[in-house]
C-alpha cells in the first residue's frame, strides 16, 4: 500500500509497477465500458486519475455507480503519461469500496463558498482549500521547530491551566469545579474559592511567557508552542478565543535580540514552506491572493522595517484623515493603522518599538525616559500584529513598583519576582501568533478557515 504522494514522487521508478491506494472518490465519471475516477488521499494537493475497464473489473458497475466522497481501494498498474494533463495515471486492476458514500454528499466538484464550508467543518478538509491550508500549517509546524532546534532552544511544556493573568487583560476562561448554580460565598459575598478543585481562582492560559521565563533563567534559549485562549468578544477575522502560539525567551537577550530572532525565523518558516508546499503555494497564488508567491520571495529576501511608536504615531497622525479612529500619542494602534504602516508606509513587515508603558503588560521593562517599554510589535501586509514581545523587567524593585501601581496582587506574582532576586539577567521573548502566520503564508484572510474547528464567539458547534 503506498500514498499519491509517494507514487508522484517516485513516478519514473513506478512506471509500470503495481500499486495499492486508499482515498476518496473526488470525482467519478462513467463513459458505460470505462470510466475516470479521480482519488485524493490527503497525502499531498494531487488527485490520482484511475482509470477503470469495464472488461477488467468485474463490479465495474458496483463502482461507476458510487457516490462522489466514496471510500475506495484501489489496485492497479501505474502508467506514466508524458504529455497529457497529468504526468501518470493508475489502471485499475480491483476496486474495493471501503465505504459507500450517500448521495446528499455535499461537496461537489465547484467552488464552494468558504461561508458554507464554515457550515460543514467536519466535510471540509476533503476540499482543495483546506487541504491545501492544513498541509501548509503542517509544514509550518515542523519549520517553527527546525528553526528553534537548529538553535539549540530546548522545546518546553508550560500549563494550560493557570492562576495568573498574563496580559493582565482579564480575558479569560475560568475552569472550575464549583456548581455555578450554588457557588459557596464568604462571608463578605465573595466567592469562597477554598471549595474549588484548585483552591483558588484558575483559568486557561493567555500565554505560557511567565512560566517559559521560568524555563529561559534555566536553560538559556527556550520556546513553547501550545495552545491559549482568549475571551474576547472582539469578533475580527483575525481573532478566536482559541488559537496556538509560539513563545520563546532568551536569557541575557535584549529587545534588539528578539527582533533579529524573530526576523530569521519568518523568513527561515517561509522559505521552508515556498521549498515543501510549491503545488499549495501555487493553488493558494492562482485562487486566493494572486499577488502571494511574489510577496513571500520578497520578504524573504529583504529586511524588515523598525520604526519607534513614538515616530510611528507621528507618521499615522499626518493621516488622520484616512483613518476611523484618530491616532494620539498615547493610543493603543487598532489594526487599520497597523495595516497603514506595513502595507502603505513600509510595504513589508515593520518592527514597532518602544510603546507607551499604559497600553502594554506589567512584565515589560521600562526605558529610561520613564514613559515607555522595551516591547516591539511585529506588524505585516494583510494581517496586521503577527508578534508581540518584549525585554522583560528584570530588576525586582521596578517590577514590584509597577506590580503595585496597577493594582495587582503581589501574592499572585511571588515566584516571578523571584527569578529576578536569584541571578535575574537581561531576558527577551515573543508571541507568534500560529494561525496568523498560517494566514500570512497562505493569503487566507479569514482565522475561522485555518483551523478546522474555530472557536470564536458563539461557535463551538463542531
Ligand atoms: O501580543 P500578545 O497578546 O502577546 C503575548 O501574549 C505575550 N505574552 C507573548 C510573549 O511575549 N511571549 O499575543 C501574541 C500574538 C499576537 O501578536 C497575535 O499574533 C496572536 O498572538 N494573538 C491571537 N491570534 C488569534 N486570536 C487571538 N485572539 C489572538 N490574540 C493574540
Ligand atoms: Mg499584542
Amino acid at each position: 500500500r503506498t500514498t499519491i504522494a509517494a507514487i508522484f514522487a517516485d513516478q519514473e521508478a513506478l512506471g509500470g509497477q503495481t500499486v495499492t491506494v486508499c482515498g476518496w472518490a473526488r470525482t467519478i465519471r462513467d463513459m458505460k465500458t470505462f470510466g475516470f475516477i479521480e482519488l485524493n488521499d490527503g497525502s499531498c494537493f494531487k488527485n490520482l486519475q484511475i482509470v477503470m475497464d469495464a472488461n477488467v473489473l468485474d463490479n465495474y458497475k458496483e463502482i461507476a455507480g458510487q457516490n462522489v466522497g466514496a471510500a475506495l481501494i484501489v489496485t492497479g498498474t501505474v502508467v506514466l503519461t508524458p504529455g497529457a494533463k497529468q504526468p501518470l495515471e493508475v489502471k485499475a486492476a480491483t476496486i474495493a469500496v471501503e465505504g459507500p458514500s450517500a448521495p446528499d454528499y455535499p461537496l461537489q466538484k465547484k467552488r464552494h463558498s468558504v461561508e458554507f464550508l464554515r457550515t460543514i467543518q467536519h466535510l471540509r478538509p476533503r476540499t482543495n482549500l483546506f487541504s491545501a491550508a492544513f498541509r501548509v500549517r503542517s509544514a509550518t509546524a515542523h519549520a517553527i521547530h527546525c528553526f528553534f532546534q537548529d538553535q539549540g532552544f530546548v522545546y518546553v511544556h508550560t500549563p494550560i491551566i493557570t492562576a495568573s493573568d498574563c496580559e493582565g487583560a482579564g480575558e479569560m476562561f475560568q475552569v472550575t469545579t464549583l456548581d455555578l448554580e450554588n457557588v459557596p460565598k464568604n462571608e463578605d459575598g465573595t466567592v469562597d474559592y477554598s471549595k474549588d478543585f484548585f483552591g483558588k481562582r484558575a483559568n486557561l492560559t493567555v500565554s505560557g511567557q511567565l512560566n517559559c521565563e521560568n524555563f529561559a533563567m534555566a536553560f538559556g534559549n527556550v520556546y513553547t508552542f501550545g495552545p491559549t485562549f482568549r475571551a474576547e468578544k472582539s469578533n475580527t477575522q483575525r481573532h478566536a478565543a482559541e488559537f496556538w502560539m509560539i513563545e520563546p525567551e532568551m536569557a541575557f537577550a535584549d529587545l534588539n535580540d528578539y527582533m533579529d530572532n524573530a526576523e530569521a525565523m519568518i523568513k527561515y518558516v517561509i522559505r521552508y514552506v515556498l521549498d515543501k508546499c510549491p503545488d499549495e503555494i501555487n493553488f493558494f497564488n492562482s485562487f486566493v491572493d494572486k499577488g502571494l508567491k511574489e510577496r513571500l520571495e520578497h520578504v524573504a529576501s529583504s529586511d524588515f522595517a523598525r520604526v519607534s511608536y513614538t515616530d510611528a504615531v507621528k507618521i499615522l497622525e499626518e493621516n488622520n484623515d484616512k483613518f476611523d479612529f484618530k491616532v494620539y500619542w498615547g493610543c493603543d494602534l487598532q489594526t487599520e493603522h497597523e495595516r497603514y504602516l506595513t502595507e502603505q508606509v513600509y510595504k513589508r513587515p515593520v518592527f514597532v518599538t518602544d510603546y507607551p508603558k499604559e497600553i502594554k503588560a506589567f512584565y515589560m521593562r521600562q526605558n529610561d525616559d520613564g514613559k515607555t517599554v522595551a516591547a516591539a510589535d511585529c506588524l505585516v501586509p494583510g494581517i496586521g500584529e503577527l508578534i508581540g514581545g518584549s525585554q522583560r523587567e528584570e530588576r525586582l524593585e521596578l517590577l514590584e513598583n509597577r506590580i503595585q501601581e496597577l493594582g495587582m496582587d503581589p501574592k499572585d506574582y511571588w515566584w516571578y519576582c523571584d527569578l529576578r532576586r536569584y541571578g535575574s539577567c537581561r531576558h527577551a521573548g515573543y508571541g507568534l501568533g500560529f494561525e496568523r502566520m498560517v494566514m500570512y503564508l497562505t493569503g487566507v484572510n479569514n482565522i475561522r478557515d485555518v483551523e478546522l474547528h474555530p472557536r470564536t464567539w458563539g461557535n463551538a458547534e463542531f
